[in-house]
C-alpha cells in the first residue's frame, strides 16, 4: 500500500512541475518497514525567472525517522532518483534537447517583462531606437503605428528600473504578393526591432520576435518578413534562427545608400517554434498579457 503511494505520487509529478512555480513537490512518500513509519521527501528547487537555461536543481531528500532498515529505503529512494531524473530529463527537454531541436534558442530573462506597448511607453521606444538605430523614425510614425497595430507592438521592460530597453514594431501588410508562392497573401512586418546595448545576448528580441510572429499569425499572417542591412549580421543571425531566409536585395535601400537585405519565412515552416518558445515564455512568466 506504502508503495503504492509512492507510485501513484510519482505519477503525479510531471503535472506539479509544468506550473511555473519556484519550488515543486518532487516526490512524497511513507514507508512502513514493520516497525516504524518514515516519511521520504524529494524536493527540486527551480528558479523559473532565471530561464531553461539556468534552471537550478536541488534534490533534497530527508528522513525524518531515522531508524529504518537500509532495504526498506533503497526503493523509496531510487524512486527519488529516478523522479530526479524525469525532471532532469523535463529540463533537458526544455533546456538543452529543445535548444538543440529548435535551433539553440537560449532565454536569461530574469528582471524582464515583455508586454504591449502602451502610449505611455512610447517616449521609451523612441529612446530606445534613438540608442539602437540610425533610421529614427518621427515621434508620429510611432504613434500612427500603435495606433494602427497596437495588437502587435511589444515592448521589453526592466522591471526593476521600469525602464523600456526593448520593442518590436510590427504591422500587417493585406493582399500583397507572397514571397513563396503565386497568390496574395496577409503578411506580417517586422518593421522595427531594437534592444540596447546593455541588454544584448539574453534572448530579448527573441522573445520579442516569438511574441510578435505569435500575434501576427493570430491576426492572420501566412508569411513574415523584414529588411535588414546587408552589413547587420547579428540581426540577420537573429532572422536565421527563427527560419528567415533571403528573398530578395534592394539596391540603396537605407538613406546612407547601403543596401538592404528583404528576409522571410512562411508561417507553416515556424508555427510550431514559435508555439512551442510562447508557451514556454508564459511558463517562465515572462510575458504580461
Ligand atoms: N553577433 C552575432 N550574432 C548575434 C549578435 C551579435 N552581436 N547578437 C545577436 N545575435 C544572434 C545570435 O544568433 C543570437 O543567438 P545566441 O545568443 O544564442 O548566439 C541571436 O541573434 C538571438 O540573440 P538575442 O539575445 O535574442 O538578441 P538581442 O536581444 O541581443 O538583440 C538585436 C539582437 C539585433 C535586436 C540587437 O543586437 C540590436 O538591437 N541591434 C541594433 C538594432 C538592429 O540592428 N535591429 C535590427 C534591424 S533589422
Amino acid at each position: 500500500m506504502f508503495w503504492f503511494s509512492w507510485y501513484s505520487l510519482s505519477l503525479f509529478t510531471p503535472i506539479v512541475f509544468t506550473t511555473p512555480s519556484s519550488v515543486s513537490l518532487l516526490s512524497l512518500g511513507i514507508i512502513d518497514d514493520g516497525d516504524d513509519e518514515s516519511f521520504l521527501a524529494s524536493v527540486l528547487v527551480e528558479n523559473s525567472s532565471l530561464g531553461f537555461s539556468r534552471n537550478i536543481f536541488i534534490s533534497l531528500t530527508c528522513r525524518f525517522v531515522s531508524n529504518i532498515s537500509s532495504s526498506s529505503i533503497v526503493f523509496p529512494l531510487s524512486i527519488c532518483v529516478y523522479n530526479l531524473l524525469i525532471r532532469f530529463k523535463i529540463s533537458l527537454w526544455g533546456g538543452v534537447l529543445v535548444a538543440l531541436d529548435i535551433r539553440g534558442f537560449r532565454f536569461s530573462l530574469d528582471g524582464i517583462s515583455i508586454r504591449r506597448c502602451g502610449i505611455e511607453d512610447i517616449g521609451g521606444v523612441i529612446g530606445v531606437n534613438r540608442r539602437t538605430l540610425p533610421e529614427n523614425y518621427s515621434t508620429s510614425l510611432f504613434l500612427a503605428m500603435l495606433r494602427r497595430f497596437r495588437d502587435i507592438f511589444f515592448v521589453a521592460v526592466d522591471i526593476s528600473q521600469d525602464s523600456i530597453i526593448g520593442y518590436c514594431m510590427n504591422k500587417l501588410e493585406y493582399n500583397t504578393k507572397s514571397f513563396f508562392a503565386a497568390k496574395k497573401v496577409t503578411k506580417g512586418h517586422v518593421f522595427s526591432i531594437g534592444v540596447l546595448h546593455e541588454y544584448r545576448r539574453r534572448g530579448i528580441a527573441s522573445a520579442l520576435m516569438v511574441v510578435s510572429l505569435k500575434h501576427m499569425f493570430m491576426l492572420g499572417a501566412s508569411e513574415i518578413f523584414l529588411e535588414v542591412r546587408v552589413s547587420n549580421t547579428p540581426a540577420q543571425n537573429l532572422y536565421n534562427k527563427f527560419g528567415f531566409e533571403v528573398v530578395m536585395r534592394v539596391p540603396r535601400y537605407y538613406a546612407d545608400g547601403e543596401d538592404a537585405y528583404v528576409m522571410a519565412v512562411p508561417r507553416e515552416r515556424i508555427e510550431s517554434l514559435i508555439d512551442e518558445l510562447y508557451l514556454r515564455l508564459r511558463e517562465l512568466g515572462v510575458l504580461e498579457e
